[in-house]
């Protein structure tokens, strides 16, 4: 699949070191799918798709930080949609997400409330200043917010606003969670009695992005996560690497 050329319309701060690029042309995509995007002279990397025309950018090497760079009018590349999406819940739903993880997380809110779900997102953040969509998503739900220093929302992990939730308003129907891993695994747990009602949208690293190199693969089920994800039910989890460890671009374990 050659790469469609992207143009880009608009840059917004999220905050720090955190950016949104609107791009034309835009794509047909669903909640969770990603592309991988193509940094002329710089790298292919996956990210996963915020709107049907833009992706929220973290800089953290070489390939990100470029994409910081970028301003309206300047040029980029996609391959994609790829992956398989979350299933759109139609009734009660909380959604967790933190960092990056809000891109899938805010598709996913603004699908699920089209379909009528009564949603409630919790977007976890280390400070205010990392706090993501919180306007954007409010306008479809009710959203609460956690930051580990305390300075907007809940004091503390998002997985602690989710207990504090649950006391409140009972167990949901279905829950999905996309962000940091161990937040993820977390999240999980608190339902390890019926993992299946959970989805989980997992990062890993990726090269050809459409299930071919087996660099993506997760033990011990080997589903690559570029195409059999990256989202996953709980029940297509347990037993295995996720929450434990990944892979690096050479396939050693890294530890979380
Ligand atoms: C399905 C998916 C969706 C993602 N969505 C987003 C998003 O919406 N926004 C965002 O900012 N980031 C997202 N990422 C993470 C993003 O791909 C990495 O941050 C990026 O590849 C880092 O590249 P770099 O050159 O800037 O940094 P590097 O210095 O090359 O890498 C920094 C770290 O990023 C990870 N990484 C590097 N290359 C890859 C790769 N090819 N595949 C996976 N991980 C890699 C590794 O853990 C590495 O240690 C997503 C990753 C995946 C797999
Ligand atoms: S990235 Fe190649 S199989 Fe997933």
């Amino acid at each position: 699949m050659r790469p469609v050329t992207l143009e880009v319309t608009e840059r917004v701060k999220e905050g720090d070191g955190i950016a949104t690029l609107r791009f034309d042309p835009s794509f047909d995509v669903s909640p969770g799918e990603f592309g991988m995007f193509w940094i002329h002279g710089v790298d292919e990397i996956p990210m996963s798709f915020a709107y049907e025309d833009g992706v929220t950018v973290r800089g953290v090497g070489e390939a990100t930080n470029a994409m910081l760079e970028l301003r309206e009018g300047d040029t980029f590349g996609v391959r994609g949609p790829f992956g398989t999406p979350f299933d759109v819940p139609e009734d009660d739903v909380v959604i967790v997400g933190g960092g990056t993880g809000m891109a899938p997380v805010a598709l996913l809110t603004e699908a699920a409330a089209d379909a009528g779900a009564d949603v409630t997102t919790l977007i976890g953040a280390g400070t205010a200043d990392e706090l993501v969509f919180e306007d954007r998503l409010a306008a479809v739900a009710d959203v609460r917010v956690a930051t580990e220093d305390g300075t907007a929302g809940y004091e503390g992990l998002v997985t602690g606003l989710l207990d504090e939730v649950i006391d409140e308003m009972g167990e949901p129907s279905e829950v999905a969670s996309c962000g940091p891993e161990p937040m993820m695994s977390a999240v999980l747990n608190r339902f390890d009695d019926r993992p299946e009602d959970v989805q989980c949208c997992l990062e890993r690293y990726m090269k050809c992005g459409i299930g071919i190199c087996g660099s993506c693969c997760i033990d011990d089920t080997g589903s690559p996560v570029c195409s059999g994800g990256p989202v996953y039910t709980g029940d297509q989890l347990t037993n295995g690497e996720f929450g434990v460890y990944h892979r690096d671009a050479a396939a050693r374990k890294e530890y979380f």
